[in-house]
């Protein structure tokens, strides 16, 4: 009422000197507000432990330091605890290494938001779900996951079994009996099914290729982020808008979108003519069919999530391939088990795998989940609390950074005994049914976990199945080990190498 009469005797002028007044408050309150949990957040990391850091710099010289994961994240638990603190530049962020102090946050839906540095990645991943925070993600992740529902992935199958086909044909004419660095050649089969899947570009087929894949920008793209941690300065967009990288990027960027754009107006085609030729439904068509029954999903945010799949897809499955099939090398007891169980499954027929099949392999799984484990493709993530949260008898401020290191919790001893051994049967079912569910995240998990975890599932399996079923995995005398290196995705600095011997009696000749 008393707020009712005022604003009726008030005059324009001193409607706006209101307005005025209650702007400038609210942006003292923000910085005040900002401020204060910037400076509990950094009396938090003075009473806890972390590597050593350099003035200013903190520790984001540790993204060059190759021995990164063995030195530090395997033995975070034990050198720094539960709560590990982490300085990026002159910001505090906190790892959080239990998986009970991990569901606090990631299953919470006020903690989905992303730290200041996803933006960094907004040139080469576009404003995606990957990236976005808000309405803006939850919107879109509203629209978009049923697109990944189980029963619409069934129509990728067709899709991993051709690309799986092409990588088999191609190391049994080049690589058979050789020493070859297996994540090579799994990279561009990964690329062929993301090209189908995502954006209809059919899987190059001798003759009648109807667009170059050697020419799809997806193959090159390149992240500048980590060149701008370890060049702090570039951090600042007033500088880093002025250096050829920065050019270099946005080249990139347009050179995605480009292509991008000419498939969405190729798929638009294709529906209204209604002349599919038989091509299969890609997530563009989804993405199409979405914004037109949603006016605010625009092309604009088609680019930017088929961007985003094309980005996110690649180089994790790639990882997750190469590391799965390098650690069957390593331990040919369970690639024996592996092969019996194709055996029983296909009982001599030389049929390609279906939905049902894939679903079968049951002990692949747990080899591929124990390979996460390891290596999980996604070495970090990071959020900002939404608000206060009390971890390992610490409170952590509302905006705090915070660091999920999957790589670090998959190695907790208590959890994972003999952690570094590969013992896919951790992953039985009566193994894993006293397993905290927060204490495997390769895919992290809550309202945020990837939406293309099932599809990656799908198509790991059918990848590594195709080649199990006509190669022996031999071990390289002298690379039988690993060297994990950081970076957004994981990669075994050195190569995965192994020597393809094909089988006495093959599982298919397609
Ligand atoms: C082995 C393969 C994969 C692994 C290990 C993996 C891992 C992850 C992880 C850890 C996240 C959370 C990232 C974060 O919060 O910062 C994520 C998110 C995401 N992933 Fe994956 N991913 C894989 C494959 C895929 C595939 C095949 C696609 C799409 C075709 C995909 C699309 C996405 C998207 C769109 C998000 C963002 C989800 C959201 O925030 O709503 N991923 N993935």
């Amino acid at each position: 009422m008393f707020v009712e009469k005022v604003l009726e005797r008030a005059t324009k002028s001193e409607l706006c000197s209101i307005l005025v007044l209650l702007v400038i408050s609210l942006s003292i309150y923000t910085f005040y507000a900002t401020l204060n949990s910037y400076l509990r957040s950094v009396l938090l990391s003075l009473r806890l432990t972390g590597p050593p850091s350099l003035p200013f710099l903190g520790n984001c010289m540790l993204v060059t330091d190759k021995d990164l994961m063995r030195k530090c994240a395997s033995k975070a638990f034990d050198l720094y605890g539960s709560l590990v603190r982490i300085w990026v530049l002159l910001f505090p962020f906190f790892a959080v290494l239990q998986p009970e102090d991990l569901q606090v946050i990631l299953s919470s839906k006020k903690h989905t938001n992303k730290v200041f540095f996803y933006k960094l990645m907004h040139n080469f991943l576009g404003d995606g779900l990957i990236t976005s925070s808000g309405s803006k993600w939850s919107n879109h992740r509203r629209l978009i996951q049923p697109a990944f529902h189980h029963t619409l992935l069934e129509k990728f199958i067709d899709t991993f079994v051709d690309a799986s086909q092409s990588l088999y044909e191609n190391l049994d004419a080049s690589a058979v009996g050789t020493e070859i660095n297996i994540a090579k050649y799994v990279n561009s089969c990964v690329l062929d099914i993301l090209n189908e899947a995502v954006l209809g570009v059919p899987i190059k087929k001798k003759g009648k290729d109807m667009v170059s894949m050697e020419d799809s920008p997806f193959r090159q793209g390149k992240l500048m982020m980590p060149t701008r941690f370890t060049h702090p300065w570039l951090l600042l967009d007033g500088i880093y808008h002025w250096t050829k990288m920065a050019n270099d990027e946005l080249n990139q960027k347009k050179r995605l979108n480009d292509f991008t754009r000419q498939m969405i107006k190729r798929r638009r085609e294709i529906q209204n003519n209604n002349n599919g030729n038989g091509e299969r439904k890609c997530l563009l068509d989804h993405m199409i069919e979405i914004s037109e029954s949603n006016s605010d999903f625009t092309e604009e945010d088609i680019v930017n999530e088929a961007c985003t799949f094309m980005l996110a897809g690649q180089d994790s499955v790639g990882a997750a391939v190469a590391f799965t099939l390098f650690l069957l090398t390593q331990n040919p007891d369970c690639q024996d088990r592996c092969l019996q169980e194709l055996e029983s499954i296909f009982s001599g027929s030389n049929r390609a795998p279906s939905m049902a099949d894939l679903l079968e392999m049951r002990y692949m799984e747990m080899c591929i989940k124990e390979a996460l484990r390891l290596y999980p493709s996604v070495p970090l993530i990071a959020r900002k609390l939404g608000e206060e949260v009390r971890l390992a008898n610490h409170t952590l401020p509302a905006g705090s950074n915070v660091f999920i290191c999957p790589y670090a919790t998959h190695r907790l001893a208590h959890i994972y005994p003999d952690p570094e051994k590969f013992q896919p049967e951790r992953f039985s079912p009566e193994n894993s049914e006293h397993r905290h569910p927060y204490a495997f995240i390769p895919f992290s998990a809550g309202p945020r976990y990837c939406i293309g975890n099932r599809f990656a599932i799908m198509e790991i399996k059918t990848i590594v199945s195709r080649l199990l079923r006509s190669f022996q995995l031999l071990p390289v005398p002298g690379k039988t080990t690993v060297e994990a290196t950081f970076r957004i995705t994981l990669r075994a600095s050195g190569g995965l190498w192994v020597r393809l011997k094909p089988r006495d009696h093959p599982l298919t000749d397609h």
